[in-house]
């Protein structure tokens, strides 16, 4: 991709967005000691992501022999981030889900929600196929880290009443992809070419993935929900602009001694 390619990319994502990474999370993140905590958050959270997307469709538009197919799919996947089993190397032929999905009946927009949903988690199953292979060729060995306050500091804000719990999760999906879609392209040029090319090639679907949350957000509310997007907006441009003592791949401000 070009630079004026994903210019135009990034532009609907900094006007969706409230503030921009701030620099000193670039300042850290490029460190090459924190390299390796960026690369682990980073394969959770396309594990998590993967998870989320999989949460919604589970709960929202299929029946339970559907559901289980897609329980499967994910299983290698978190057998491997939260159990340490299995050969990493096994999961790029693992990531298939192994029956079509129908909507339960009565969820109008359940086709589109399963449609998107399904291809944003191969997607993201991918990415973290992608973030291992790196690792391994860094020599960066897998740990347990603990999650960084970003995505419960939004989803914390959920309205707990139908059908507002799913329009809020969706918007919260769209501030997180936008958000990691232009912390990849931000931080692309202050790495090596190995990882400024994987980060460029991100960009594409994150930026994709965004669209698809807020679009899906926008049709099951079926009214304008710029409001609401406002405010998750505020929320995440809080979490993102105050100083965070804990360093991941959404952390706000870094606190430093220096
Ligand atoms: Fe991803
Ligand atoms: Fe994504």
């Amino acid at each position: 991709m070009t630079i004026s390619n994903y210019q135009s990319l990034l532009e609907p994502i900094n006007g969706f967005l409230q503030c921009s990474t701030p620099d000193a999370w670039i300042a850290q993140a490029k460190r090459p000691e924190n390299l390796n905590i960026i690369l682990i958050d980073h394969m959770i959270c396309e594990l998590k992501a993967a998870q989320s997307a999989m949460f919604l469709i589970r709960k929202y538009a299929v029946d339970k022999a559907s559901g289980d197919a897609l329980l499967a799919w994910l299983k290698p996947f978190e057998d491997y981030a939260y159990r340490q089993e299995g050969d990493w190397r096994t999961l790029v032929e693992q990531n298939k889900l192994s029956k079509s999905m129908l909507p339960k009946s009565g969820t109008p927009y359940g086709q589109d929600l399963i449609d998107k949903m399904v291809l944003l988690i191969k997607e993201e199953l991918h990415h973290y196929y992608q973030v291992l292979e790196i690792m391994d060729e860094y020599g960066i060995a897998y740990e347990n880290i603990s999650s960084s306050r970003y995505a419960k500091g939004l989803l914390t804000h959920v309205t707990n009443h139908e059908p507002y719990t799913l329009i809020d999760k969706l918007i919260c999906g769209a501030y997180i992809e936008a958000r990691s879609c232009e912390r990849f392209a931000k931080l692309a040029p202050h790495v090596d070419k190995r990882l400024s090319d994987f980060y460029i090639s991100l960009l594409r679907s994150e930026a994709r993935h965004y669209q698809d949350y807020l679009t899906l957000a926008e049709q099951i509310a079926g009214q304008d929900i710029s409001p609401r997007v406002q405010q998750f907006g505020e929320i995440e441009a809080q979490l993102i602009s105050s100083e965070d003592s804990d360093f991941k791949f959404h952390s706000g401000v870094p606190v430093t001694n220096e």
